[in-house]
């Protein structure tokens, strides 16, 4: 059974981020490109949730890195991110968005 790790608010303007079969599989992350922008799709243990690719330390491409725990390692220098929340894990004040997700038969959607 497939979860969204974040709340799905009603009446938003959502957009198909992906097909439910493009998601990564457990325990890792992926890149998908939804207009001009560039989204970090991580899946801790069959939660999947979207937050921003770019890393706060340099840039980095989060949606490259690895899932560790319930963390997402950036690929360049290893910060790690709660896929949840967007939080840093070693400080909470830096923060990537995270954006709400929703499936809808075989789309997955995004709110931007
Ligand atoms: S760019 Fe992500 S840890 Fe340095």
């Amino acid at each position: 059974m497939l979860r969204v790790g974040s709340n799905a608010r009603d009446m938003s303007p959502f957009i198909k981020l992906a097909s439910k079969s493009e998601l990564p599989p457990d325990n890792e992350a992926k890149e998908f490109t939804v207009g001009d922008k560039v989204i970090c799709v991580a899946n801790v243990n069959g939660t999947i949730t979207a937050m921003d690719n770019v890393c706060l330390h340099r840039g980095g491409p989060l949606g490259q890195g690895t899932i560790e725990g319930d963390k997402l390692v950036c690929p360049w220098h290893g910060w790690q991110w709660d896929p949840k929340t967007g939080e840093a894990a070693h400080n909470a004040a830096a923060k990537v968005a995270v954006y709400p997700l929703k499936i809808e038969d075989e789309d997955v959607l995004v709110e931007l």
